[in-house]
């Protein structure tokens, strides 16, 4: 099972480092990736989440930190409950910053603080949106404000009670930050994802299709249930 296959690399550098740097996705795509990654979280595992640093790719910007729509209460559902991870060590963007540009400030030191990621993560949107880095005329390196686009909304409206209350705005992880890692993990299931995945491994960079920036990183490994995509 490709879910499977990806939480057991996960496992292999939370067995190998003594100070793993993990960094995660949310959305549709990687909750049976987080099932299989609790299951296989053994208790000779334990020190090791404990010695753990996890760092989120994004989160939406106007939610209440008690709403069950953040991606904080998404992970904290997931993982976090069932893993004994401090919370000091748990950085995900404020859902309700009170200054949101000095939280993408305070971000962007938290990682380069903390440094690069053993692993990082991935989903990609059917725009070929990857971390919330909409297709656009520039890219963006660092942790920064993004206004979510319509089709992005769209996407994500099904986690919501009613497409309305998506919020508009989210911060979420430059390209940049997102390529400071060891090995980045893609996740991509399912005919909707099979565009962007082409796109994404054309052969060409485009900051129309953000993922197709991955083609600069050294270690990518994608689980996809896609034939002849790339
Ligand atoms: C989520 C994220 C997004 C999703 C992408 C795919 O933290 O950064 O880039 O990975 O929107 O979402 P799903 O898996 O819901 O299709």
């Amino acid at each position: 099972m490709l879910s499977r296959s990806a939480a057991e690399l996960f496992i292999k550098i939370l067995k190998v480092e003594k100070r793993p740097i993990l960094g995660f996705a949310t959305g549709e795509t990687p909750k049976l990736f987080y099932e299989q990654l609790v299951m296989l979280s053994t208790p000779d595992l334990l020190n090791a989440w404990k010695n753990t640093e996890a760092f989120n790719l994004d989160e939406y910007i106007g939610l209440p930190p008690d709403s069950p729509y953040t991606f904080r209460n998404y992970m904290y559902s997931r993982l976090y409950r069932y893993v004994p991870i401090p919370e000091k060590q748990i950085h995900i963007p404020n859902s309700s910053p009170s200054d949101p540009e000095l939280e993408c400030i305070r971000f962007t030191e938290q990682l380069k603080f903390v440094g690069k990621r053993h692993v990082q993560l991935l989903g990609i949107g059917r725009n070929g949106h990857i971390g919330f880095n909409e297709p656009s005329h520039t890219l963006r390196l660092h942790t920064h404000i993004v206004q979510l686009s319509e089709e992005t909304r769209k996407q994500n409206a099904a986690a919501f009670p009613d497409n309305v209350s998506v919020p508009s705005e989210a911060i979420t992880m430059g390209i940049g930050d997102i390529m400071d890692c060891d090995m980045i993990v893609l996740l991509a299931f399912g005919p909707s994802k099979r565009l962007a995945l082409t796109r994404a491994f054309s052969g060409t960079l485009s900051t129309e299709c953000p993922a197709s920036f991955l083609q600069l990183h050294r270690n990518v490994i994608v689980f996809t249930d896609q034939e002849n995509v790339i």
